[in-house]
């Protein structure tokens, strides 16, 4: 029989809570489907930081090239320095193994959960292509005359070809599996550096003469993805901006609390995520909506290549969101985090 094996990263707040539910998910669908899944734990997070000091060590990412996948909860504690164990942890990740893409899709699967007037499952259906590995978030910055009047705060905006071209490439490639429109996203008017964007873009797609070329700065972007989302297929951005869109993404989709990410290095290991943070003030309560988590156990059954059980995931979880058994995606749903997982078990047993 097939087996997986796949590193769980539970994390803070209710990451943990979250992630037994798409877990459950992923047993139930490796059952039907006839694969087996070993799972393999790492305690990394703000508790463990607090009792032994050790954030993420080195070894741990040799390890994670070995494993099929990683399926990883939330990161991030009010208790630690912000954004320490974010960048060591979840920056970790994605920036020692490479993992080039970070994709969203954007799917609004029942009218109900619309925040927006009139538009419905046909008109918000989109993918975000989000640079993963470059921008503002390479790391290269600092402080000068920290905590004088003097002080001077640098963060550099890094872009390279080679990190550009393989996240329009990619882009290209999936919008020609979709409706064959491709947007690029970026903010060339203003940052020059982006005129790298501008032209890497127009460049690749003369290798993609089937695909529509669209372009949109970013502060346009996000009014578009507001007034008229049905006009996007494809998204191509950079890593900053990229962030900021997508949780205006997850709020078209209904809400963080069904929102998810694919951290892909095409061919190689990759690392899944519900969109949303650690929310610290509902950890413990069983009360956060765990749709994250299991979109993105669906978006990680595609990478191993398991998409019939993908399909089966996204089909229970629509049908329970049109027919209101899941009336909402908030805290507030009346169900409890187990219940929904209970709600996704029976519909798949059917
Ligand atoms: C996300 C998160 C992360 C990011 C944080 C936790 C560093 O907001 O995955 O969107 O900024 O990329
Ligand atoms: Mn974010």
């Amino acid at each position: 029989m097939k087996r997986y094996r796949i590193a769980v990263f539970p994390g803070d707040g209710i990451g943990p809570e979250v992630l037994r539910e798409g877990k459950r998910v992923l047993k139930k669908i490796s059952e039907a489907e006839g694969f087996e899944i070993e799972w393999v734990e790492y305690p990394f997070g703000t508790e463990h930081y607090l009792s032994t000091g050790e954030t993420m060590p080195e070894s741990v990412f040799g390890e994670l090239r070995e494993m099929d996948a990683i399926y990883l909860g939330a990161i991030g504690d009010p208790r630690v320095e912000v954004g320490l164990l974010e960048r060591a942890i979840v920056g970790g990740i994605r920036f020692k193994l490479d993992l080039f893409i970070n994709l969203r899709p954007v799917k609004l699967y029942a009218e109900h959960l619309s925040p927006l007037k009139g538009k419905g499952p046909r008109d918000i259906d989109f993918v975000v292509v989000r640079e993963n590995t470059e921008d503002l978030y390479a790391g290269i910055g600092g402080f000068l005359k920290k905590g004088t009047p003097e002080e001077v705060a640098i963060q550099e905006m890094i872009f390279t070809r080679k990190g550009v071209e393989r996240a329009v490439r990619y882009a290209y490639d999936l919008a020609r599996s979709r409706r064959k429109h491709l947007t690029l996203v970026d903010k060339a008017n203003a940052v020059v550096a982006m005129d790298i964007w501008t032209r890497t873009f127009q460049e690749v797609g003369e290798e993609y003469p089937d695909v529509e070329q669209d372009h949109a700065y970013v502060d346009a972007a996000v009014m578009w993805m507001v007034k008229n989302p049905e006009k996007y297929d494809v998204i191509v951005v950079s890593n900053m901006f990229g962030d900021i869109l997508t949780d205006l993404g997850a709020a078209l989709q209904g809400g963080m609390g069904i929102a998810a990410s694919g951290n892909l290095h095409p061919g190689r290991v990759s690392m899944f995520e519900p969109i949303h943070g650690s929310a610290p003030k509902h950890a413990g309560k069983n009360t956060a909506c765990p749709l994250g988590a299991i979109s993105a156990a669906m978006l990680l059954l595609v990478h191993l290549g398991e998409n019939k059980g993908a399909c089966k995931i996204e089909k229970a979880m629509e049908g329970l969101l049109l027919r209101k058994e899941i009336p909402s995606l908030s805290t507030d749903s009346g169900l409890k985090t187990r219940e929904t997982g209970d709600l996704l078990i029976r519909e798949l047993s059917e």
